[in-house]
């Protein structure tokens, strides 16, 4: 059984914030929508398998765990085999800043993951640091290529490569990072910057309107498919590179094609990635032991479900 929102999207998907530490500090990081200063009360592996028992009770066969960075969770290999050891769920996924990959790939992969997404902005190291406040930016991109080799080596398919793209600053190197991708057999995520606030000083300085790119790609694509996940599209290149664009700002069909809810670190419901007004919290029943009470909150979340850009 899947569950349907009260707009008419089936829930397959759940997005997990295993954390909100870092060991980057990327100006435009959304943080997942965790406040910094909320209290630390990060979940458990047992917790996270009884979350996702619970949403896969309701349909949803698709988890992704992301922070903060997942991978400075010193059981993060636990928490993917209790993602795992939940047998309706068909794909484990994760996203990572790369940093610790190189010595995780493999681990990660026998404990169940499936996949990865590696957030690269920039391969120039100057921007790479003024991008992600790197304080050692040459040898960090390097760490960073070295983790997406390992990702492959050690199985995780498909790797993809997270690349957002901000006016001024890695927006001239798109062409680049299509060609690294490509070279490296993994697919390449072109991110528009996204903000709750359209309105900030910052979001108006760097937001790159990806419409050029995007009608390039169609021209040169020898294939488009659309996923089904927020509509996004992926371009097949002659060459054999591929290439999704997310779009997430006033995109009314990545609104449409949302199929997934997301956990913050410290334990609540968040129906919507643009909204942190309508979380539905569920730490102390979780903690309590009454799952059906939890099963009555995540209901309640997907309830509060409503797409941003209608
Ligand atoms: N806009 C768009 N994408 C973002 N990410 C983080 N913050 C933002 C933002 N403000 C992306 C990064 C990371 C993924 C989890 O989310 O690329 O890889």
């Amino acid at each position: 059984m899947v569950l349907v929102d009260p707009y008419g999207r089936p829930l397959t998907n759940i997005r997990i914030s295993v954390n909100k530490r870092c060991n980057l500090n990327c100006i435009y990081c959304h943080m997942e929508g965790d406040q910094l200063n909320a209290k630390d009360a990060y979940l458990t592996p047992k917790e996270i398998h009884e979350i996702v028992k619970i949403a896969a009770g309701y349909g949803i066969n698709k988890v992704k765990i992301t922070g903060g960075e997942p991978l400075l969770r010193k059981d993060i290999c636990e928490i993917i085999k209790e993602v795992k050891s939940v047998k309706e769920v068909k794909d484990v996924s994760l996203v990572s800043n790369g940093l610790l990959l190189e010595k995780l790939a493999y681990e990660l992969k026998r404990n169940g993951l499936d996949r990865v997404n590696v957030s690269l902005p920039s391969l120039d190291p100057k921007v790479y640091g003024v991008i992600t406040g790197s304080l050692n930016p040459v040898s960090d991109v390097e760490k960073v290529k070295r983790g997406i080799r390992k990702a492959i080596e050690a199985g995780l398919k498909p790797v993809k490569v997270n690349m957002v793209v901000l006016k001024g600053l890695n927006e001239k190197e798109i062409k680049e990072a299509i060609k690294f991708s490509h070279d490296m057999g993994v697919i390449l995520q072109l991110i528009e910057l996204q903000s709750i606030n359209v309105n900030n000083e910052f979001f108006k300085k760097y937001h790159w309107d990806m419409e050029e790119i995007e009608m390039e790609l169609m021209k040169k694509a020898e294939k488009v498919v659309n996923r089904e996940m927020q509509n996004r599209k992926q371009y097949y290149l002659p060459d054999g590179a591929t290439v999704e664009i997310v779009r997430p700002m006033h995109n009314t069909s990545f609104c449409k094609y949302c199929k997934r809810i997301r956990v913050t670190s410290d334990g609540s419901f968040k129906p919507c990635l643009m909204r942190n007004d309508n979380h539905v919290k569920f730490i102390d029943e979780l903690r309590r032991g009454d799952t059906e009470r939890v099963k009555m909150i995540f209901l309640k979340a997907v309830s509060r479900r409503e797409p941003f850009f209608k």
